[in-house]
């Protein structure tokens, strides 16, 4: 037996390592994963049109030294199978060559650390020329020479990633520019949606000076969402959570909503599990096939946390946009979601039910499910509607586990042995009128001081338990709303 070193043929490899399957915005997504990586707190990303076109990706993170660029810049700089930081992105010491070659032919690597600035460069041509995995390293004065690099000026430490010569763009489009430009677009698309939990705290991005909003899919800012019960699993010894929301009708889903969750198509076949490694999601959109995709549950959506130490049990792919569901989970992910299912059901069938019964809006609702029956208190009633405008999104969500308590904890069976029984007292006390009254215009009130639609809420109490029973209470609000 003898050893001999068989070093991978550089121009062929690298030719190869360009197909990894990266598209346009997955390659930008896989950068960005390295500047937050990294702790960067502001990201730039510009697209220079023009006969050359080219993109610069600059971070204020912490930057490269000399070696820590040229370590960096080798493939497979890094173990897969290394203990990575708990907020690390990264896995495989690829995504920096493999994302930025998947698109173009040359990148540039100039980074700032302890004052000092460095840079490298893989080029493919120069690959070829020199039949070797030869970099191409920078002297100081030719550093300058690099578009807008003098950005880097400006901040204590950061990494400035320079894409140029798009072939592999420019082999499907006789319009590189244009194409580049709706590719950017598309890119604004995905970021705001994958980065949305960065986003909406400790990381700023732009694309070409303009600030990325994120796109939350649960929309949490609708009051009208429901936050369920979250969930833990303990897998060898690492925690997954399970975060469960039902979005609220299509009637209460606002202009700004839609533009999140995109189209009204998009609502409902982007439902099921929302897959966050270390916060940064990976898959979004799928049951994983244990749940079929139907107009009932499509306003289920769970947001599933999976701590960076599971990756060898996903599967996650060096693209970081595709990930296998473990056996091991699949009951309990189950469970979770045919919770959030069943309560997308009463969100959905509740409508219907209110033509059937004269249009009075109960507090407790009576819901068919599969042939049997759940009670549940009605979450579209003014009164809880008023309440929750005054909340903040923890007390939103204090609220609803209360609401949810109480549902589960109600007595049915003792209740059912009381009334076969006829022990169930019904003398409920009657309200007086002045009081019901006065409870409404409380809320009028409040409506009107707050650029409320009153009328509608008004309206809205008049067709609700307790006020709908009381003839002459709903005339002196509807007086009263005509003359307000
Ligand atoms: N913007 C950056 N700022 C600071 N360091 C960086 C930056 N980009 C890359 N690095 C360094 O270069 C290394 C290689 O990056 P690369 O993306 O190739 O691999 P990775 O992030 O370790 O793993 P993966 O292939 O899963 O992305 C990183 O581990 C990091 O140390
Ligand atoms: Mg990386």
């Amino acid at each position: 037996m003898f050893n001999k070193e068989t070093i991978p043929f550089a121009p062929s490899l690298i030719e190869s390592m360009r197909s990894l399957g990266y598209s346009f915005e997955s390659a930008i997504a896989d950068l960005i994963d390295n500047s937050i990586s990294a702790n960067a707190t502001k990201i730039d990303i510009k697209l220079a049109p023009g006969n050359d076109p080219y993109i610069i990706i600059l971070d204020n993170g912490n930057g490269m030294t000399n070696i820590e660029i040229e370590e960096a810049m080798r493939y497979g700089s890094r173990n897969p199978l290394e203990i990575r930081d708990e907020n690390d992105l990264g896995r495989f010491g690829l995504g920096l060559k493999s994302a930025s070659l998947s698109q173009c032919r040359r990148l540039v690597v100039i980074s700032k650390k302890n004052n000092k600035v460095s840079g490298y460069s893989w080029d493919i041509d120069h690959i070829i020329d020199k039949q070797s995995w030869m970099l191409i390293g920078y002297e100081n004065d030719e550093l300058k020479d690099f578009p807008e690099v003098d950005l880097l000026q400006d901040i204590e430490s950061g990494t400035y990633i320079l894409l140029e010569k798009f072939d592999r763009v420019q082999e499907s489009t006789d319009n590189l520019v244009k194409t580049l430009k709706r590719n950017m677009d598309n890119t604004v698309e995905h970021i705001s949606l994958v980065f949305h939990r960065f986003l909406e705290k400790e990381l700023d991005i732009y694309v070409n000076n303009e600030k990325i909003e994120p796109k939350d899919p649960f929309l949490t800012s609708n009051k009208a969402t429901q936050f369920k019960r979250e969930q833990k699993l303990i897998v060898n010894e690492s925690v997954i959570t399970l975060k469960p929301f039902i979005l609220p009708h299509m009637s209460r889903i606002t202009n700004n909503d839609l533009k999140k969750v995109g189209s009204k198509e998009r609502l409902k076949n982007e439902q099921g599990f929302y897959v966050y490694r270390n916060r940064r999601l990976i898959i979004w959109g799928t049951w994983f096939r244990l749940e079929r995709k139907d107009e009932l549950s499509k306003l289920a959506r769970v947001m599933v946390d999976i701590p960076n130490d599971l990756d060898y049990m996903w599967n996650i792919d060096i693209k970081k946009s595709s990930a296998n569901l473990p056996d091991i989970i699949k009951k309990n992910l189950y469970n979770c979601v045919y919770e959030s299912i069943l309560n997308s059901e009463s969100v959905n069938k509740y409508r219907g039910r209110k033509a059937d019964d004269g249009n009075i809006d109960y507090i407790w609702q009576r819901i068919e499910n599969r042939g049997e029956f759940e009670y549940k208190i009605n979450r579209n009633i003014p009164q809880l509607k008023m309440l929750e405008s005054t909340l903040n999104i923890k007390q939103l969500r204090s609220l609803n586990e209360l609401l949810i308590q109480l549902e589960e904890s109600f007595p049915i069976s003792t209740l059912y042995i009381d009334a076969s029984k006829g022990k169930v007292n019904e003398n409920r006390e009657v309200i007086h009128t002045d009081e019901l009254f006065g409870q409404v215009m409380e809320q009028i009130e409040f409506a009107m001081k707050n650029n409320m639609d009153y009328k509608e809420i008004g309206n809205a109490f008049i067709k609700t338990e307790p006020y709908c029973m009381d003839n002459e209470l709903k005339k002196r609000i509807r007086e009263e709303l005509k003359n307000v």
